[in-house]
């Protein structure tokens, strides 16, 4: 494997792996294709880890750690094939999109499908709490995309409303990912609190980043094509600090890019947005939030779990796909 984080917990992460590819078993062909088109593509896993990571950090001994950490790897991937249809994507994984290949509404409905096979499993878990966890977690993720939606274009958009959406589009799921891990294990209240919020700075860091890359990232590394945000209208943070620091003209000019949606001046948008300090502010908010993530660790007793949860934080912030 390729980073170093996924050692820790290499065997269960093997399981999670093999449980994925057989929990996609359907009546109907297409689903199967589809869902196992875009699973074998890969992805980091980096959720799945998480419920592991945390999991065994707080000393569980059984065995629905795996189920859990498939469950949440289909929550997220059913939520790739909304987003890829809501963001015209085509281009995940580097492979062409399912909405691509297939169609919008096949893309729609097999997302529909991963996402009714997750809850089958968690009820096979049978943790209310966990179930209470996820079922919040994913009722928060579809608002967070909701809103997003209602700001597409909207120039005025501030950082606070910006930080809202993506704790909820994003963010949610990798708290809810560790919580969950640790609730599952019985672990104490601290425990626990730490954990959660372990997941949700590390969560924010990550899309923060995200962010960044759709502007300054490599469509080879990142599997995604770069400037889909823009394509699309989405104000990120990297936009609304480089018209807040920038000069007024290059702030006029990302306004009016944002307005447009110019996609045809996705270069001179990643030349204004880096001379106006975008990429290098959100960058640092990044840094803050994978600060954050650290100290949350910090009343966790040392283990090679914990060691790996920091290496994953710094991770976030210094990945480039
Ligand atoms: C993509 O997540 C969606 C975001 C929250 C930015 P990942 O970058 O974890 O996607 P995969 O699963 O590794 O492809
Ligand atoms: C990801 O946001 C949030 C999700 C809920 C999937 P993006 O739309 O930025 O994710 P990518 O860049 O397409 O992976
Ligand atoms: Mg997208
Ligand atoms: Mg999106
Ligand atoms: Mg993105």
């Amino acid at each position: 494997m390729k980073y170093p984080f996924y050692e820790a917990v290499a065997a269960d992460f093997q399981a999670v792996n093999a449980l994925i590819i057989d929990s996609l078993s359907s009546h109907v062909p297409l689903v199967e294709e589809i869902s196992g088109y875009l699973i074998e593509a890969g992805g980091k896993r980096l959720r799945p880890l998480l419920v592991l990571l945390s999991a065994n950090a707080c000393r569980y001994n059984d065995r629905d750690h795996i189920k859990l950490a498939a469950v949440i790897e289909f929550l997220h991937t059913a939520m790739l094939l909304h987003d890829d249809v809501v963001d015209a994507s085509d281009l995940r994984r580097g492979r062409k999109t399912v909405n691509a290949a297939w169609g919008n509404p096949a893309s729609v409905l097999v997302g529909d499908f991963l996402h009714s096979r997750a809850f089958e499993m968690m009820v096979q878990i049978g943790n209310m709490r966990v179930m209470e966890i996820l079922s919040t977690a994913t009722n928060t993720i579809a608002e967070g995309e909701v809103q997003q939606l209602t700001y597409v274009r909207n120039p005025d958009l501030t950082e606070e409303n910006y930080m809202e959406v993506i704790s909820r589009k994003t963010a949610m799921l990798f708290q809810a990912a560790s919580h969950s891990g640790a609730v599952l294990a019985g672990a104490s209240e601290a425990h626990e609190a730490s954990l959660r919020d372990y997941g949700i700075h590390l969560g924010l860091a990550f899309q923060l980043i995200d962010d960044v890359l759709d502007y300054d990232g490599n469509t080879e590394n990142l599997g995604k094509n770069v400037g889909d945000d823009l394509a699309e209208g989405k104000v990120t943070l990297p936009l609304i600090a480089a018209m807040r620091g920038g000069q007024p003209e290059d702030a006029a000019f990302i306004r009016q890019a944002i307005m447009n949606g110019g996609v045809e001046n996705l270069s001179k948008m990643a030349d204004t947005v880096k001379r106006a300090g975008g990429l290098q502010y959100a960058l640092s908010r990044a840094e803050a939030e994978r600060d954050r993530a650290l100290e949350s660790l910090s009343g966790l007793p040392d283990s090679s779990f914990k060691d790996a949860m920091e290496t994953l934080a710094n991770f976030a912030v210094a990945r480039t796909s």
